[in-house]
């Protein structure tokens, strides 16, 4: 390698760290995020740059390729809302497992169309191990993270339903699962033996298509976050192996970044949903039919609220999925300020690890409306604080505060959750009974220190902060 490429790729490498480090902390996280981008600039200007690209149709075809990739990457990340992150992460996960894969087939189909550029001994045996584990991962992870999105959103009206049901997953399933990954592997073996046929190439990416799906399948309800941030780590991984196949240091080094720091992501959000990865992939209790709610309450007034609200000298406030949706931030926020100067209340956020649905969801939401960060509390910290709490106000938060979650059954079973029906009143802002992700229903909502103020989100915030300046 040119002594040129190497600084560019130790440059970019170098950017990817830093950008990593910075991204720990959500202050810093937006220049973290520029710092990767700036990175990735930097890795593929140096590789077109090191191609030696001679005929001008070769420039064409790249800087169209370049255009065309930043144009639609550009246009998905402006129009996403808030809330539909999650999915785009999803998706983006799988493209990203999936070019990694068709990079690596490509290499190889070089192979069979000309043999004498085949290498031999220990590379021949790196190169197509490598590019088997690159197939399996990369198109495992298209088609698990395609199905994730899709279970994200909820499913889609034709499949709605089935796609939404995750516990889909009869006994006989893990075999299988097992039994395919077995096949894959004995199929890699095979096309060490035979290089350059290409039905064994064709078989893995088919066998790791299916197996993306079920693995993903019996998934569903609380676990979706950890499969998210897996298929994730998965991504990065199909990329390191590619680099290994056309040599290339920054993919290895980019993919085993993406690689580790989604497996470390992965384990804390196990430890969040108090599951061990096996459970999550293997035991399928992430989610149930919605359950029907036949039970009623009768909803309280902002100016009930308000009444409550002016002596109360502690609040801590739980902010959930609800406030994503409805975009509320911004008037909690104005709440918390104004029961600060007007009752000289003490205000706190109680953070849940899943709450919303991408990690950071509510940190990422508050620090928007400036919220300060030493007002945002763990889930640990801040549980012990609820009994001397004198409101808890949940604002479309559900199964992170759900006590069903402390039965040890169904699909909430085990998960920490938020000790919000430990304080001495609740309120809960959000527009029905209805149930959260996990689908199942929460008795939080009926019990008699509970006070329910129905409507959306933003809408209720304002009608209270109007009530309070009313006071
Ligand atoms: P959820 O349990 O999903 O509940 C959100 C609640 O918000 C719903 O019950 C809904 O009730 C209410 N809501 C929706 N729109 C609203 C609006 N406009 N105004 C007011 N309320 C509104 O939320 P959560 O407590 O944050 O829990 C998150 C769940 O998502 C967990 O099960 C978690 O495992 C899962 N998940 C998390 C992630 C990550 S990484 N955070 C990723 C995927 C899945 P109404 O319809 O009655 O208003």
């Amino acid at each position: 390698m040119e002594d040129w490429v190497s600084i560019g790729y130790l440059f970019s490498a170098a950017l990817f760290i830093f950008g990593l480090k910075k991204l720990g902390h959500p202050r810093t996280a937006p220049f973290g995020n520029q710092l990767g981008a700036l990175g990735m600039f930097v890795a593929v200007i140096t590789t077109v740059l090191s191609m030696h690209l001679e005929g001008g149709a070769e420039w064409i075809l790249i800087i169209a390729g370049m255009f065309i990739g930043s144009a639609i990457g550009y246009w998905m990340a402006v129009r996403v809302e808030m809330t539909g992150m999650p999915e785009l992460v999803a998706l983006f996960n799988g493209f990203g497992g999936a070019a990694s894969a068709l990079v690596a087939l490509s290499e190889v189909t070089k192979y069979i169309h000309d043999d004498s550029t085949l290498p031999s001994g220990l590379e021949l045996t790196v190169t197509m191990v490598a590019a088997g584990l690159s197939a399996l991962v990369g198109w495992m992870t298209l088609t698990g993270s395609l199905l994730a999105m899709y279970k994200l959103k909820g499913g889609i009206n034709v499949f709605g339903k089935w796609l939404r049901t995750p516990t889909w997953g009869p006994p006989w399933l893990n075999p299988v699962k097992i039994s395919l990954m077995l096949g894959v592997f004995i199929l890699i073996f095979m096309s060490v033996e035979d290089p350059t046929n290409t039905q064994y190439l064709w078989a893995i990416i088919g066998i790791s298509c299916l197996l993306g799906i079920i693995l993903v399948l019996p998934i569903g309800g609380a676990d979706m976050p950890v499969v998210v941030s897996l298929l994730n780590s998965l991504s990065g991984i199909a990329a390191a192996f590619t680099g290994f196949i056309i040599g290339n240091s920054v993919l290895i080094i980019a993919g085993s970044l993406v690689g580790a720091s989604g497996l470390i992501l992965t384990f804390i959000m196990c430890k969040a949903m108090n599951r061990t990865l096996p459970d999550v992939l293997f035991k399928s209790f992430g989610g149930t039919e919605k359950q029907t709610l036949t039970r009623t309450k009768v909803g309280s007034d902002a100016e009930e609220v308000a009444m409550m609200v002016d002596g109360a000298q502690k609040i801590i406030i739980v902010p959930g999925y609800g406030m994503a949706v409805s975009q509320c931030q911004h008037q909690v926020k104005e709440f918390a300020d104004l029961v600060g100067e007007k009752f000289d209340t003490e205000v706190r956020y109680a953070i849940h690890p899943v709450a919303g649905r991408m990690p950071g969801h509510m940190n990422v939401l508050l620090a928007e409306a400036n919220v300060p960060y030493e007002q945002l509390i763990e889930m640990e910290e801040i549980n012990s604080e609820f009994p001397e709490c004198d409101i808890a106000i949940v604002i479309g938060a559900n199964d992170t505060c759900n006590p069903a979650a402390r039965s040890g059954e169904g699909p909430l079973a085990g998960m920490p959750i938020i000790d919000a029906d430990k304080a001495r009143t609740v309120v809960i802002i959000k527009r029905s009974l209805s149930v959260g992700y996990a689908g199942v229903d929460n008795d939080l909502f009926y019990e008699d220190k509970t006070m329910m103020l129905f409507g959306d989100g933003k809408k209720m915030m304002n009608e209270l902060n109007s009530a309070i300046k009313d006071l």
